[in-house]
């Protein structure tokens, strides 16, 4: 072999060892750092040794602070009640805003706030079908909340708008007016209404309706922190949805003449990833908003940075190994362990496979052989992770709707200690309202 080939030999093959040796994982070393090794301590002393939802209540009042400051001067601020399912919880964020108002998404959440407070106006942040509605009615207690003032129905269909016109015509005989919010697609896609012809029209109809009062909008518009800057960016992607909304309102202007009042109408927008992007000059006059004021991951993007997260999902550890084995495939851990030195060791936690990811102690890993256990999920780390039978791992939830509700009363914690506890929403019952 001359020495052109012996090169050109030696370079094919050391080119996909060079590439291989990119690609392999780097080994984590880590360890809890003095704020989660605080909030484990909080929660042993409380005598929590079972998958915990913790909401700090610092980095809350800090995310609260946050939306009073950002918030534009002519923009009320609504409860995302889903993203915030805690009666005791939203009536802390109720109480640190000053707020009435309460966006509401399953029905039994609506009959639980609607009992428990009476003071709420509250606006459906989706069209409920209408069987929904009148099991509302049928489960609500006549009390100091009146539905009829106090709710305003979402519509995104001129067949919906008929089926209400059956639910008001049964619920009130006559004596009130159904409320009832016209669902804008400004961009989303999700449905509603999109020209605002059209939404002339319904305005015109519900206004001929005796038995039907014309609330609002409710244009919803969260595409628009996801539009990458190639196709313009979220800036634009918002201008154009108050763009359109702005025209539906002015449809709405022309149809209602003397009796339009901007003031007396909901025109909701929002939420979380865009109402750092609003001023002043949008045509809505209030934002609904929840999620960032916890901020689970799906909301660290770059529109909410000055959030911090305030819940966590905190885990025992079960069982540490010193090792990782795969049924069946036991021969082949010396093999996982080169490539990978963060599989290394095993840890089983107190149930899992939740819509979250680990966040202390650094450097632990799903294992995609392995799979997923609600029970007893594996964790992998490498040698280097500080972790034992005992420890707590600590993980941050994607979302908090939905993921709040899976571990009964969420512990508050405040200055070192687990000072509270406050009950989720409770999600349905056979018998109606718990409430
Ligand atoms: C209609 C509507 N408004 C606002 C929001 C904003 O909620 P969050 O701030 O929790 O993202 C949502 C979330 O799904 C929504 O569906």
């Amino acid at each position: 072999m001359n020495r052109k080939r012996r090169l050109l030999l030696l370079t094919a093959l050391a080119a996909p060892v060079a590439y291989l040796a990119a690609k392999r994982p780097r080994r984590v070393a880590g360890a809890h750092n003095e704020y989660f090794q605080g909030l484990q301590a909080a929660l042993q002393q409380a005598g929590l040794f079972r998958p915990t939802l913790v909401i700090d209540r610092a980095q809350l009042r800090h995310n609260l602070g946050r939306l009073q400051t950002n918030l534009p001067q002519n923009k009320k601020f609504r409860v995302v009640a889903k993203s915030l399912p805690s009666l005791p919880l939203v009536r802390e964020v109720r109480a640190a805003m000053q707020t009435d108002r309460l966006m509401v998404f399953h029905q039994p959440h609506l009959n639980l706030v609607a009992a428990q407070m009476p003071d709420a106006q509250l606006l459906l942040g989706k069209p409920m079908p209408a069987g929904a509605a009148k099991r509302f009615f049928a489960d609500h207690k006549p009390g100091a909340f009146k539905p009829a003032r106090q709710i305003e129905w979402l519509i995104d269909t001129p067949m919906r708008l008929s089926e209400y016109r059956e639910v008001a015509a049964s619920q009130f005989g006559g004596k009130a007016r159904l409320r009832v919010n016209l669902e804008l697609d400004v961009g989303l896609h999700r449905g509603g209404f999109r020209a605002p012809r059209d939404v002339a029209e319904m305005v015109r109809v519900i206004q001929a309706d005796p038995t039907l009062e014309f609330s609002g909008f409710m244009g919803y518009e969260a595409h628009a922190s996801k539009i990458p800057d190639a196709l313009g960016g979220p800036r634009k992607a918002l201008a154009a949805a108050m763009k359109l909304y702005g025209e539906c309102v002015q449809a709405a202007q022309e149809v209602l003449g003397a009796a339009f009042d901007p003031d007396a109408l909901t025109l909701n927008a929002g939420g979380s990833t865009t109402y750092e992007l609003y001023d002043e000059s949008a045509p809505c006059n209030e934002l609904a908003i929840g999620s960032a004021l916890v901020k689970p991951t799906d909301f660290d993007t770059q529109t909410l940075l000055d959030h911090q997260p305030a819940s966590f999902i905190a885990t025992p550890v079960l069982k540490a190994l010193d090792r990782t084995e795969l049924p069946g495939l036991e021969a082949m851990s010396g093999l996982f362990r080169a490539w990978d030195p963060n599989t290394a060791r095993t840890f089983f936690i107190y149930g899992g496979h939740w819509l979250a990811s680990t966040v202390s102690p650094p450097g632990l890993q799903r294992n995609a052989i392995w799979g997923h256990s609600t029970n007893q999920d594996m964790l992998n780390a490498s040698a280097d992770v500080q972790l034992g039978v005992g420890d707590t791992v600590f993980l941050r939830p994607h979302q908090s709707e939905f993921v709040f509700l899976q571990f009964g009363d969420i512990a508050v914690y405040e200055d070192g200690r687990i000072v509270d506890f406050w009950a989720p929403f409770p999600e349905g019952s056979s018998t109606g309202s718990r409430a």
